[in-house]
């Protein structure tokens, strides 16, 4: 495992964390996490170098906090640095600041949060807690011990990006950035900028929730192919992060435990400036290529699950890229076909509720709309 420093923190982190939103399940059952397998996970990366840890109120459905505060007995709490999230959609009172910190502190089992994040903050979701008086709760819980380093995960434009930056004395940031989203959100801009001001800047979504790790089609193999060194998709994606000076740490959400030592070898490989020019070029090609491939942005986060109506809006949004990423209609209309009912976007009644929690800000009624249309 090759380290970074922490911003202008006095200490090193890992560059691969592990992200604590996509372990293995039971029954497909979000909320069920695996926990034989996933402990095994957890610890097998941390007895292999790794010392960050992320998670957050709402991941697992508010049960990958009580899981992390498990898997973190037996001495790996100390080996870590446990970072979480405060939600800040559900804050409504000065006062909830301290119940959410609370509640998670107790459902990890611990006395402090290493690292504590303001959650997927935008424009809104800023303007509204800088009203509730946000930055004196971070001092007063720094102050008291609660949490060591404040720092917010970030889902929105540049230029609220440069303002929250700028707004407080954070330790760090994290933002969505992978070779597909170098112009979106914060991407390659904020990512300087974070790091000019001297924040850590965490990675996440490095693999785009996955879909970098997926077969790649045959347009984007062929440019893969040009490259001298034959790497899988995946280490080439984390590469090319690992190979920008500014970045600190690259987050991965691994659901397996060959994941888990596959990334912790390329981790090994995570040296700074060790691209060649012919192979950023590729990469380059590959983001363009990509780009115009992908028809919905979904990152299939989760973050608008459950529907209320059942619709399982990430394996929808799935399943119209992949019509078009493999060029392979006649796939997308059999799995489309054979998802039940409840789940397929026709269930949708436009209740609204998923878009106010989607980190991409996607127009998902008219999405699945479209995709039903033609998929149907
Ligand atoms: N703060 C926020 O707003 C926010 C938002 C999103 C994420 N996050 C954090 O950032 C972390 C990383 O984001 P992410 O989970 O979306 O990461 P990601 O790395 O983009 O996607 C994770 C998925 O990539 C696949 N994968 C990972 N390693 C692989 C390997 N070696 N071989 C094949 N496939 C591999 C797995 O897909 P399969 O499971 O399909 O195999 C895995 O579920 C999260 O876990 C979470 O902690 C934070
Ligand atoms: S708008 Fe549609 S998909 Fe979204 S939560 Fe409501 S019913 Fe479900
Ligand atoms: S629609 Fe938005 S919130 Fe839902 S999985 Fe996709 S990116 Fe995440």
């Amino acid at each position: 495992m090759l380290y970074r420093k922490f911003g202008r923190e006095d200490f090193i982190v890992s560059s691969l964390g592990f992200g604590c939103m996509r372990f293995p399940v039971i029954n497909n059952n979000d909320e069920l996490i695996d926990e034989e397998k996933a402990i095994k996970m957890l610890r097998y990366a941390i007895d292999n170098g790794v010392n960050y840890v992320d998670t957050a109120y709402p991941y697992h459905n508010g049960q990958s906090e009580v899981f992390v505060g498990k898997a973190l007995k037996d001495g790996y709490r100390e080996k870590v640095n446990l970072a979480t999230k405060s939600p800040v959609w559900l804050i409504k009172s000065y006062e909830d600041f301290y119940k959410y910190l609370n509640n998670q502190l107790q459902k990890l089992q611990t006395n402090y949060i290493d690292m504590y994040l303001l959650h997927a903050l935008n424009k809104e979701s800023w303007e509204q807690i800088i009203k509730l008086d946000v930055l004196k709760f971070l001092d007063e819980a720094k102050e008291k011990g609660l949490i060591k380093y404040p720092g917010f995960s970030f889902h929105g434009d540049i230029d609220t990006f440069k303002e929250i930056v700028d707004s407080y004395d954070w330790s760090f940031c994290q933002i969505q950035y992978n070779i597909l989203d170098i112009d979106y959100q914060a991407g390659l801009e904020g990512l300087k900028y974070a790091a000019s001001k001297g924040l850590a800047v965490i990675i996440m979504e490095p693999l785009k929730g996955g879909k970098l790790a997926i077969t790649p089609p045959e347009k984007i193999q062929s440019l893969w192919d040009k490259s001298e060194i034959k790497r899988s998709p995946v280490h080439s994606a984390l590469k090319w992060l690992w190979n920008q000076p500014e970045v600190t740490l690259i987050l991965s959400g691994m659901s397996s435990i060959e994941q888990v030592m596959d990334n912790i070898k390329y981790a090994d490989d995570s040296q700074i400036h060790s691209l060649t020019d012919e192979e950023l070029k590729i990469v380059d090609e590959v983001h363009h290529t990509y780009n115009n491939l992908i028809k919905i942005n979904c990152t299939t986060c989760g973050y608008c699950m459950p529907c209320p109506q059942g619709v399982d809006i990430p394996l929808n949004f799935s399943i119209y890229n992949d019509r078009y990423i493999y060029n392979d209609l006649k796939n997308s209309l059999k799995k489309y076909k054979d998802l039940h009912e409840s789940k397929k976007a026709s269930s949708c009644i436009e209740c609204g509720k998923c878009q106010t929690l989607c980190p991409q800000n996607l127009p998902i009624i008219d999405a699945l709309k479209k995709l039903h249309e033609e998929l149907a």
